[in-house]
């Protein structure tokens, strides 16, 4: 008898997620409740991830927000570490190996591989949405683009 085992899906079902996080965040505008919550879910859905959460842009710097992880760094400077070059570029930093990226701040001495998602709310920075990993090179285009439409829906849900 054949078995069809075919590959493990490291990234979940892009509508199915969305659908999730929809259902989720509807209904509340509250900043720290839906990131608590997206955090969560991102954590709990992809696979190979050890750190998914929030750094909001408080005065001039990015402090840590709701998570699921480790702990982590508490203040990241703007600019600096892969969260603060997301924040200052206002692009997604897509990381393979966190060791090579110049100033990479280091919480969890386990992450390999890193994405950070800049935040904008009509018009302005507010912040980072960064998932991390302990595999090189996790994330992929299938990944970035799920997690775009995911911080999408989180700034959706501020109002
Ligand atoms: N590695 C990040 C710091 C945040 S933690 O990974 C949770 C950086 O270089 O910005």
């Amino acid at each position: 008898m054949l078995h069809e085992t075919g590959p493990v899906e490291k990234t979940p079902n892009s509508d199915r997620l969305c659908a999730q996080a929809e259902a989720l965040l509807a209904g509340c505008d509250d900043a720290i409740a839906n990131a608590a919550n997206l955090s969560a879910l991102i954590y709990h859905s992809f696979a190979k991830v050890n750190w998914a959460g929030f750094y909001f842009l408080r005065n001039g710097r990015l402090v840590v927000g709701p998570f699921q992880g480790k702990p982590a760094c508490v203040e990241i400077p703007f600019g600096k570490g892969v969260c603060g070059t997301a924040a200052a570029s206002l692009k997604v930093q897509r990381v393979a190996d966190v060791h090579a990226f110049p100033g990479h701040i280091t919480c969890d001495p386990e992450s390999r591989s890193e994405i950070v998602l800049p935040l904008v709310h009509r018009g302005d920075l507010i912040g980072v949405l960064d998932v991390d990993s302990p595999e090189p090179d996790r994330f992929q285009n299938s990944d970035q683009r799920l997690l775009e439409k995911l911080a999408a829906l989180y700034i959706q849900s501020l109002g």
